[in-house]
């Protein structure tokens, strides 16, 4: 399963966001949620872990090149060696192969910070996801997902998208009014589309809801530096926290222990619910009920007062 999440100008936090998400999401044994860092603007992930890209064969670089090559057939190292092809298996390595993995255990394919390197492999990403599909969960920071943008290609591969919007600001709530339209239609592709809203915002979910031609209000993102500090391995708290924060990154599957922090529990809910949506399994029509979460006698009789 593929999970995008987005936003449409700013930077409301969707690294921050995505790490949460693919570090909270619910794990079973067969589950390794993977983090993609697909921002064609360039990657943060490498310098706030101290990931040097130079001399790592990781990296969303690394994936791009393998994805641009046709799936190979599946034969056993020997037989390629023998055929005199050096490397063949890692050049079509899947996913897991060209993630980092984080002290706590989280894999992570960081982005280069130039945008030009970025953003050439989201584009080539963009024309060949297969790759993003070898791992279980795939949890992709696409950055801005503006339409006619590498991003915004890339998401119409997700199975689910979450677009962060800080709903409150009258510039932002222009720009998801505009975009709405786009992102909604990707549920006529089976996709699931929902808004993770950041920043002080006054108006009901079913109000935003409304100007952004009825895709769900899924989470409400709260202010946290704290949680925010600890997805960027930040996080400097006293010897105690250190001790639960150490806890928490050693045994991910566990997150429960760090839900005091506003962040990672607001991305726990939402990975939950991410997670449901993989064996949901409905119609076209039930999916838009089920994601309006109101009847159209409340959608009409709501008062739209955003920007
Ligand atoms: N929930 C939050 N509470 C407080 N601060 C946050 C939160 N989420 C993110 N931040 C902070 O906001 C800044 C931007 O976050 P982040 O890099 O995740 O955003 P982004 O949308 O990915 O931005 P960019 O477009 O630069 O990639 C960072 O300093 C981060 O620590
Ligand atoms: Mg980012």
């Amino acid at each position: 399963m593929i999970v995008a999440v987005c936003s449409l100008g700013g930077a409301p936090g969707v690294t921050s966001l995505a790490t949460a998400l693919a570090a909270a999401w619910p794990s079973s044994p067969v589950t390794v949620p993977v983090l993609v860092e697909a921002d064609a603007s360039g990657g943060d992930l490498a310098a706030w872990h101290g990931i040097d890209l130079h001399d790592s064969p990781a990296g969303v670089v690394s994936l791009a090149a393998a994805s641009r090559t046709p799936v190979p057939v599946s034969l056993p190292a020997d037989v390629w060696a023998e055929a005199g092809v050096e490397g063949a298996s890692s050049a079509h390595a899947p996913l897991v192969n060209h993630a980092v993995e984080l002290p706590g255990g989280l894999r992570v394919v960081p982005a280069p910070a130039d945008p030009l390197e970025a953003g050439r492999a989201v584009d080539v990403l963009a024309h060949n996801p297969s790759l993003l599909r070898t791992g279980r969960v795939s949890v992709v920071d696409v950055g801005r997902a503006v339409p006619g943008s590498a991003g915004a290609l890339l998401v119409r591969h997700a199975d689910v998208v979450v677009v962060l919007t800080q709903a409150g600001d009258v510039g932002h709530a222009a720009r998801l009014r505009a975009c709405a339209p786009i992102l909604a239609s990707l549920r006529e592709e089976g996709a699931r589309v929902g808004l993770a809203i950041t920043g002080p915002c006054p108006h009901s979910d079913g109000e935003v809801s409304k100007v952004a031609s009825g895709l769900p209000v899924w989470a409400r993102i709260p202010h946290d530096p704290t949680g925010a500090g600890l997805v960027q391995g930040e996080y400097r708290p006293p010897a105690r926290l250190r001790d639960r924060l150490a806890a928490w990154w050693s045994e991910r599957r566990d997150p429960d222990s760090l839900e005091w922090m506003p962040l990672i529990k607001a991305a726990k809910s939402l990975a939950e619910l991410c997670d449901d949506f993989s064996g949901l399994g409905l119609s076209h029509e039930e999916q838009k009920e089920q994601d309006l979460g109101m009847s159209k006698e409340q959608r009409d009789s709501t008062v739209v007062n955003i920007a």
